[in-house]
């Protein structure tokens, strides 16, 4: 029996200003009407991050940061620490997004380091596993995804919370998503992958799906076996969306 609380967490990438708080009110007013199923987080961009720690303090939506360097801190201009967004109040912190990956030349080995760096900081990582289309049509996907899982988590969380987000390349952004089967597939090789690396820990830890996620699509996915919650982008800008997301967890 899967006991896992879902969890919704909207990554809000390099979009919003002052005016999106007002999205942030109205999401922490509905977080009350979702918690009995689900958890909210937002991952601001860092030039609201301050304002929005203040927004959501004692609500029931967390914060969370989309990024973080592995150092505490040091000499490493525009980069922002785990220990960083801990001392803002965040409970999480991606890493390992395929943006970042693929923008910024991130390997597994850095998106491991960035994981260890969330957990001496005490947030929890959410660390972004995911196929690009060329690797799914070449029937490549789990083993793309598998390694990557077994590459990204470093020993120094093992034993810590964290959270997997699967997001396949192709439907971010896109409106494509994969079929629940698809989903069902990947996210049961996933919890497999916890299991071989982190023992028992691997029933507790959340495995999120991302990518194209809407209220229109988002109750079969939420339902798909092993679907612990979702990582939302273009849905998460606007209250009404992100909370009929959370919304379609029940
Ligand atoms: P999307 O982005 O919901 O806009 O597809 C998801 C993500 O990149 O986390």
């Amino acid at each position: 029996m899967n006991q896992r609380k879902k969890l919704v967490v909207g990554n809000w990438k390099m979009n919003g200003n002052k005016a999106s708080l007002a999205e942030a009110q109205t999401m922490a007013a509905g977080a009350a009407s979702v918690s009995p199923f689900a958890d909210l987080a937002i991952c601001p961009p860092a030039t609201l991050a301050g304002w929005l720690a203040d927004t959501l303090k004692d609500t029931g939506v967390a914060l969370g940061g989309q990024n973080c360097h592995t150092e505490a801190r040091g000499a490493f201009t525009g980069d922002i620490s785990a220990e960083m967004w801990a001392d803002l109040g965040a409970r999480y912190v991606i890493v390992g997004h395929s943006e970042r990956r693929e923008y910024h030349g991130e390997t597994d080995a850095i998106v491991a380091a960035k994981a260890a760096a969330a957990a001496r900081a005490g947030l929890e990582a959410i660390i972004c596993v995911g196929e690009s289309l060329g690797q799914r049509d070449a029937g490549e996907a789990l083993q793309v995804v598998g390694g990557q899982l077994a590459a990204s988590i470093p020993d120094a969380i093992a034993a810590k919370p964290f959270v997997v987000a699967y997001e396949p390349v192709w439907a971010i952004g896109t409106g494509r998503t994969p079929t629940a089967a698809q989903v069902a597939e990947m996210h049961a090789a996933i919890r497999d992958g916890l299991r071989a690396r982190i023992g028992k820990a691997a029933e507790t830890c959340k495995v999120l799906y991302g990518g194209s996620v809407k209220p229109e699509n988002a109750r079969e996915l939420m339902h798909v076996e092993n679907v612990d919650g979702a990582l939302v982008g273009g849905a998460s800008l606007k209250a009404a969306d992100f909370l009929a997301i959370a919304q379609a967890c029940s």
